[in-house]
């Protein structure tokens, strides 16, 4: 896997980031078991609870184009910590596998890079019995 360059097309989508309300910029790339290249930026809204992060954004992006298998997501921020995914796009990638691996960057592409089981352990599962 290309770390760095998930993390180009990651900083690609960042600079796309429609984010009037916080000033925080943020792009995902994400990377399919076909090797193909998803990405989204943070899109917020005047009624800040529509807001979308750019991971979910990268999701929804790879789903609606019929890709369910991922290997890897990277996300970058503009701050000098590391971006980390919130919590529901933490469950929203946990959908899809837990040895999914996160890369998360800052603003200068440092990055830390840990599977999304390890960032959500006892996410919920819906798994009821009929
Ligand atoms: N944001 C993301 O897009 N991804 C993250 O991992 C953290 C937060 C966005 C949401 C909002 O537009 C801005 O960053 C500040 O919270």
């Amino acid at each position: 896997m290309d770390i760095s360059r998930l993390l180009e097309e990651a900083q690609g989508a960042k600079a796309k980031a429609y984010a009037p309300y916080s000033g925080f910029h943020v792009g995902a790339a994400l990377l399919t078991g076909t090797n193909r290249v998803f990405t989204g930026c943070n899109i917020e809204n005047a009624s800040f609870g529509l807001t979308v992060c750019a991971e979910r954004v990268a999701v929804y992006n790879a789903v609606s184009s019929g890709e369910k298998d991922f290997q890897a997501l990277a996300v970058i921020g503009d701050g000098e910590d590391y971006c980390r995914p919130c919590g529901a796009c933490r469950q929203v990638l946990a959908e899809f596998g837990g040895d999914i691996l996160i890369i998360m960057a800052n603003k200068e592409k440092q990055y830390e890079v840990k599977p999304i089981f390890e960032l959500l352990p006892e996410g919920f599962n819906f798994n009821l019995k009929f």
